[in-house]
């Protein structure tokens, strides 16, 4: 019998600079973007929250006050709403502060991704925890989360989510050679065994050139991690771009013995993933979203048929 290794806290690291959108980013973390009428990371929170992982730890950069504020309650304006009666709004404006326990912790210089997860290490412990980054939207309709917690949960081994991407795209991502399964290894009960595949990943490398590419499977911002990574992300050295990479420290955890902490496996995702990070995939994520809204969608669709007829 495997060891149980429950996922209960989750890490959402919010300390890039946010180079892509400045000047927008300039005294705003780009996580606070608002998509539709929500910034980016309370999508994220929720997300976390519905995977069952209600302890979540923001890391937080120079800009952290937008972010602490939204999750926190806002007296002034609960007053207002309460007096004109708008219990709509008001229920929007406390849910922010009612979703699970938000903790912060400040990662100082942004060092890189790596860095930004070691700043979590005494808030963790000795505990498996999950990573979501701030910008990286996955649709509540595909829970990828909760399936990587349970591949974990079975394995012990860490966990990342990938997707296919057209191979002349791969240098805007982590990348990763993956082989079939060991015979014999125990998923546990995937909740959706026909939108996710399972591989082990034997290969690692950050933003490689399309060349030396060793597959078109690209890290997402969605990771289930042993706690062993503290201990290497403790030995690794700056890489790429002079950054704490998260992946060079999942390559070393990759060749290190699953008793102790170490393997990698890869959840290969087919849902809808949103990139709010970056400002073409930011406009169409606004684009999705509000098409759906049942209160925004039938006239913005509209109205974009006329504009594209016109353009
Ligand atoms: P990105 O690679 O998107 O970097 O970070 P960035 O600096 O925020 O954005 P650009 O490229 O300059 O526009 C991926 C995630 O890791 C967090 C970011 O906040 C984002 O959620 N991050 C990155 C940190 O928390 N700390 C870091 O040192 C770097």
């Amino acid at each position: 019998m495997p060891t149980a290794h429950p996922v209960l806290k989750a890490v959402i690291p919010a300390a890039g600079l946010g180079t892509r959108f400045l000047p927008a980013t300039k005294a705003m973390p780009k996580e606070m973007l608002p998509v539709v009428d929500k910034p980016a990371i309370q999508y994220v929170v929720e997300e976390a929250v519905s995977a069952g992982l209600g302890d979540v730890l923001m890391i937080t950069g120079r800009n952290k006050r937008p972010l602490e504020d939204h999750f926190d309650r806002n007296y002034e304006l609960e007053d207002v709403l309460t007096a004109k009666g708008d219990t709509g709004k008001l229920a929007d404006v406390n849910h922010s502060s009612d979703l699970g326990t938000i903790h912060y912790v400040r990662q100082g210089d942004p060092k890189g991704l790596g860095h930004a997860v070691l700043c979590a290490a005494n808030h963790v412990g000795d505990n498996s925890f999950a990573v979501l980054l701030g910008d990286d939207l996955i649709d509540e309709r595909d829970q990828l989360l909760q399936r990587m917690v349970e591949v974990h949960r079975a394995t012990g081994q860490s966990v990342i989510a990938l997707i296919e991407v057209p191979q002349d795209q791969i240098s805007l991502y982590g990348c990763a050679a993956v082989s079939d399964l060991p015979p014999g290894l125990d998923l546990g009960e995937g909740s959706e065994p026909t939108a996710t595949e399972v591989r082990q990943v034997t290969g690692l490398v950050e933003k490689p050139a399309v060349e030396d590419a060793p597959s078109n499977l690209a890290v997402i911002g969605r990771y289930v991690l042993n706690p062993a990574v503290f201990e290497v992300l403790r030995h690794t050295p700056p890489g790429r771009g002079g950054e704490i990479q998260l992946t060079d420290a999942l390559a070393t955890l990759m060749d290190t013995d699953v008793a102790d902490g170490g393997g990698v496996l890869g959840v290969i995702f087919r849902g809808r993933r949103y990139d709010t990070g970056d400002r073409l995939d930011y406009l169409k994520t606004v684009v999705t979203l509000a098409s759906e809204r049942h209160d925004l969608g039938g006239p913005l669709v509209d109205w974009l048929k006329e504009f594209v007829a016109d353009k």
